[in-house]
């Protein structure tokens, strides 16, 4: 008995919608982008079929660049991940998780200080919604960087050329020269 060849496209449809989309977030406040943030969402986005890097409203806390000038930046340097969408939010993360159908939320460990908090959140975040949390170690390079830092250098005219992307040192130039 002769074998019938096995039609692979057939095949290959029927795999695709039956394995759901892999998705995760990584939330935070991106005020702005560092180095270290790009480090670990180019990670992460080698981990999941689709990875949002979600921009937090805050209430309380203006920040040196708007919602918009951030979500401009990390689109920019963010353009060559082409499974990386970025979007914004205002509320908990794990209420954007549910809307966008995401269980995962990525974050990077720079050093233990990091740990009790994230840990607190992250316990908080599976009890609120059953939303898990990755822990990613950064990259050594970059375990001493925060975007606080950053503008606290920059504003004081010191060089951050090596800690920013390109793009977000022209800004953090721009921003902080006025001021
Ligand atoms: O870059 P940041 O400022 O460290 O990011 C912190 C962020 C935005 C990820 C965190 O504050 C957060 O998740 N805020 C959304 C509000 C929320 O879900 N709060 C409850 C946390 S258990």
């Amino acid at each position: 008995m002769s074998e019938q060849p096995r039609d692979e496209s057939s095949h290959d449809e029927t795999h695709r919608r039956t394995i759901p989309v892999r998705r995760a977030v990584c939330p935070g406040s991106f005020d702005p982008v560092t180095n270290g943030h790009l480090d670990i969402i180019g990670r992460a986005a080698n981990l999941y079929d689709e990875l949002v890097v979600a921009v937090f409203v805050n209430r309380s806390k203006s920040g040196l660049f708007t919602v918009d000038e951030r979500i401009a930046m990390l689109e920019e340097v963010t353009a060559d991940l082409p499974n990386v969408r970025v979007d914004s939010f205002r509320g908990l993360t794990v209420d954007y998780c549910k809307a966008h159908d995401i269980h995962v939320i990525i974050k990077g460990l720079r050093a233990v200080s990091d740990f009790d908090y994230e840990l607190q959140m992250a316990q908080m975040n599976r009890g609120l919604a059953g939303v898990d949390t990755l822990f990613m170690p950064t990259n050594p390079e970059y375990s001493f960087l925060a975007s606080s830092l950053v503008k606290d250098i920059a504003g004081w005219g010191g060089d951050v050329s090596n800690l920013v992307p390109q793009t977000v040192l022209k800004r953090l130039i721009e921003r902080t020269r006025g001021s």
